[in-house]
């Protein structure tokens, strides 16, 4: 009795929609969760949640035919649901271990590989569905999607790898590129466009070109990825990996078009939608524009020292931590910036107790909060969400930086680039332009980096050189538990 009703449930397109827009409900529901910290773990589980819906209802799908009968050979029972079996017992646990392995400062390169196999299932599904010959009984309303998703999901599961080997450092992260190299992608791109052009022709006649057209297609949009990324800068990555990400999205939502998938559609269009506002909030926050970061060339990932900003003028001051704690204890207030090297010390927790000791002698303390700080959107704010860091501490730049001007110390804690001061004071210099916590502003600073090596852009901070700056040398993680030391036993 009850497998009738499932089945004719089943059959039921109603059904199948009802169950389609409970997935995007949970979607917008869960994407709204990842507002803020505190909600951003549940926001998540709650879209995973909408996903497997919506998974689990497309698998369904090919159960029936158009008459709401089951067709023998696919769906439930069938050589398909035991190929899917198959993909999701090898694919499943791999995907969870690399995310559970993951380090956090690794997360854009996971991002990136993750986002390039989607790309890359998008490319090959449209392979597909020409083999199958969906384009011709389609028509072009099938064909043109489909080919715009190749495409797309091509150029962005190759950009995407390069995207990944270069910040896992498998190759070198400066920009490479060959003289003309624009002109070059321009010739790949209209390539590209040209073959697809023949391929629609060719379907609208209800014909169907050789199948060499299409993985030629496959073969020049794939140079056409990694020719557009590899000339790209490693400080551009983490945009240019949000970018890809939007290129994946819109890429699976002309898919669904071409599969007449809603789900497809409507994931696709989240994804492009979120990766695009991302995208422009990350190029805004770096003061680049989106052809600037395609054209490439900036940013290296050299942190050797960098090539000197110009007119860069004194010595740095190096201090110990008794005096760092001394100068923090007699403080009115203390702004903590934190940057990428807190990330790779993981000293969000001891921070924290930083902040505690300070706390206890009346000192107010507070975190200047960059939106590019890190490498990827919010990598601060989660660091110290982890250590429990009170939310109402957290100051976006936009709030602090009219308060630098009364601080009396500023702690820099693995932070380079986003407090450079070159960015407003240098029209020479490769981030002038780019908004910048006004950390140089405050009575003392004391920045705690391991060396002498410049930030992600590869470029001399001039702050380092300031009379009021001094630096502690050493492991972000010790240098702060060193201080939280020698401030007890004051
Ligand atoms: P960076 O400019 O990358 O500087 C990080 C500093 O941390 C370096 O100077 C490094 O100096 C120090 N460091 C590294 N490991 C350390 C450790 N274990 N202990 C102490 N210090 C350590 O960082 P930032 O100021 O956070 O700037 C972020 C950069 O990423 C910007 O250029 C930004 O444009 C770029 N970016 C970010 C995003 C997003 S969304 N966050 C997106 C695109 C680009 P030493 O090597 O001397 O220790």
């Amino acid at each position: 009795m009850s497998s009738t009703l499932g089945a004719s449930l089943i059959h039921d397109a109603n059904f199948i929609y009802g169950l389609y827009i409970v997935a995007f409900a949970l979607f917008i529901y869960g994407l709204s969760g990842l507002t803020g910290p505190k909600t951003a773990v549940r926001g998540n589980r709650i879209a995973a949640v909408g996903m497997v819906i919506a998974v689990v209802t497309t698998l369904l799908i090919p159960a029936l035919d158009p008459d709401g009968e089951a067709i023998p050979g696919f769906g439930i029972g069938g050589l398909d649901w035991a190929v899917i079996a198959g993909a999701v017992i090898v694919g499943a646990p791999l995907g969870w271990a690399s995310a559970k392995k993951v380090k956090m400062t690794a997360m854009p390169q996971m991002v990136a590989l993750f986002n390039g196999v989607g790309g890359g299932t998008v490319a090959l599904i449209a392979w597909i569905e020409f083999r199958r010959r969906t384009y011709i009984e389609g028509d072009l309303e099938v064909a043109i999607p489909s080919l715009f998703a190749l495409i797309v999901g091509s150029v962005s599961f190759w950009g995407s790898n390069v995207a990944f080997a270069k910040l896992q450092e498998l190759v070198d992260g400066k920009p490479r590129g060959l003289p003309g190299q624009q002109y070059f992608n321009l010739i790949l791109l209209l390539g590209a466009l040209g073959i697809s052009a023949f391929i629609a022709v060719k379907t609208s006649q209800g014909d169907q070109p050789s199948e060499l057209f299409v993985i030629g297609l496959l073969l020049i949009t794939g140079v056409l990825g990694l020719m557009l990324v590899f000339p790209i800068g490693g400080a551009d990555m983490p945009v240019v990996i949000s970018l890809l990400n939007a290129f994946t999205g819109l890429s699976a939502a002309a898919m669904g078009v071409a599969l007449d998938n809603t789900a497809l559609i409507v994931a696709g269009m989240i994804v492009g939608a979120s990766g695009t506002i991302l995208t422009n909030q990350m190029a805004v926050a770096m003061n680049r524009t989106i052809p600037a970061i395609i054209a490439g060339g900036f940013g290296g990932g050299d942190t050797g020292g960098g090539s000197g900003a110009p007119g860069v003028e004194g010595v740095m001051r190096a201090t110990s931590s008794s005096d760092a704690a001394i100068q923090m204890a007699y403080a009115n207030q203390v702004v903590i910036v934190p940057g990428y090297g807190l990330a790779v010390a993981q000293a969000q927790h001891t921070v924290r107790e930083l902040a505690k000791e300070l706390e206890k002698r009346g000192v107010e303390v507070k975190y200047a909060i960059h939106p590019v700080a890190g490498r990827m959107p919010g990598h601060m704010n989660v660091l110290l969400a982890e250590a429990d860091v009170p939310y109402d501490q957290l100051k976006e730049m936009e709030e602090i930086n009219g308060d630098f001007a009364r601080t009396d110390v500023s702690l820099v804690i693995g932070a380079n680039d986003v407090t450079n001061p070159a960015a407003n004071d240098d029209p020479g210099s490769p981030i002038y332009g780019m908004p910048i916590l006004n950390v140089n502003e405050s009575k003392s600073t004391i920045v705690l980096k391991r060396g002498r090596g410049s930030g992600y852009a590869g470029i001399e901070n001039p702050l380092f050189f300031d009379p009021k700056t001094s630096m502690l040398f050493g492991d972000a993680k010790s240098s702060v538990a060193d201080i939280v030391k020698e401030l007890q036993e004051l």
